[in-house]
């Protein structure tokens, strides 16, 4: 009797032991249990720069938070259901990558209303909607510095090789592809790769300027039309993205670039794996890191303190906060000779 009754005990000790360590929290985001609740809204899962963001925060909230991470597919509608959603289980705070910058003031209001803290990402909101709530910051990187870097990628080009004006006018005959239309990535960087290489002196000639939404077949199939317009008289391409600079790369390889000495100077912005790659192989001329383990990272140390409670901090994120709701985190030029920089 005694016997029986103690191998029961333990094999009760046992049952409740397994069941602890099932409960405990095994590092998979979403099934800590206590730790904090963090919806987690990407505008669309299909985007090479924002897969790279949504790893690093699985990563970055790994036995803290629990995030349930979904896609809003690109249609707003959509995204503010998820968010709907968030709002009725009463998370305990959000991270959000408007598919609509604009729409960021409904969203401010419905969380607001909820009192639940939003920390947006990537697609910066306006000024007035930030200025809606306390508890609302924004997670990014200023567009301006990587357009910059960019025409500073061509400029180092341009000047180290004379032969890079290949018609030998003096000027530098460019096609730009850019990313979505009423993006601050796509607008700025725009604006600012052409200013960086007029900065440094350049006379600059636009051949072609066309949106390729920040997509590599697009990308492609865009650089082919130009290319059966304008040829051999495009000197340069600037693309907003490294998946449109990629595909780019595929129209210029069909029109025998990149074989022989027929080179052009392809430039993108991401420092994505596969334009890491590009790099080596000497068909991308240069890239800007748009360092998604940090946004990724801040994106979760800012939700996570909101969702405790407390205001966020340097102390308890590890982030630089600007203005009381801001987090910028810096880009970084890189070319074949500092890759692992990027990395
Ligand atoms: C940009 C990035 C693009 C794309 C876009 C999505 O910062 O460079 O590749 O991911 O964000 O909003
Ligand atoms: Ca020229």
């Amino acid at each position: 009797m005694k016997r029986k009754s103690i191998l029961a005990l333990l094999a009760c000790a046992m049952l409740t032991m397994a069941a602890c360590s099932n409960g405990g929290g095994n590092g998979k985001s979403g099934e800590g249990e206590g730790e904090p609740k963090i919806g987690v809204a990407i505008y669309k899962f299909d985007d090479t720069f924002m897969t790279g963001v949504r790893n690093a925060m699985s990563v970055a909230a790994s036995g803290k938070s629990a995030l349930d991470i979904v896609d809003s597919q690109n249609a707003q509608p959509t995204q503010n259901e998820k968010i709907d959603l968030f709002i009725s289980k009463k998370y305990n705070s959000m991270i959000v990558n408007p598919v609509d910058r604009t729409a960021a003031g409904v969203i401010i209001d419905k969380a607001k209303k909820a009192d639940i803290p939003v920390v947006f990402l990537n697609r910066e909101p306006l000024a007035e909607d930030m200025n809606k709530w306390d508890k609302v910051y924004y997670v990014g990187a200023k567009a301006e510095e990587s357009g910059t870097i960019s025409g500073q990628l061509l400029v180092d080009y341009w000047k180290a090789n004379p032969g890079a004006d290949k018609n030998g006018d003096g000027k530098l005959q460019y096609v730009m592809l850019q990313g979505e239309p009423g993006h601050q990535d796509a607008e700025l960087r725009s604006k600012f790769s052409v200013q960086a290489l007029q900065d440094a002196g350049i006379e600059v000639d636009a051949l072609a300027v066309d949106t390729a939404m920040w997509d590599r077949v697009k990308g492609q199939e865009k650089m082919q039309a130009f290319l059966a317009q304008f040829g051999d008289k495009i000197e340069a391409v600037l693309a907003n993205n490294d998946d449109m600079a990629l595909g780019a790369i595929e129209a210029l390889k069909a029109a025998g670039y990149f074989t022989g000495d027929k080179f052009i100077p392809v430039i993108g912005v991401d420092a994505t794996a596969p334009a890491i790659q590009a790099l080596q192989d000497g068909t991308l001329l240069g890239t800007v890191l748009n360092d998604a383990k940090n946004q990724g990272a801040a994106a979760v140390a800012i939700a996570e303190a909101l969702a405790k409670g407390e205001t966020p901090t340097k102390d308890n994120t590890g982030f630089d906060i600007s203005d009381g709701k801001y987090v910028w985190i810096s880009y970084k030029k890189i070319t074949k000779d500092n890759i692992a920089e990027a990395q």
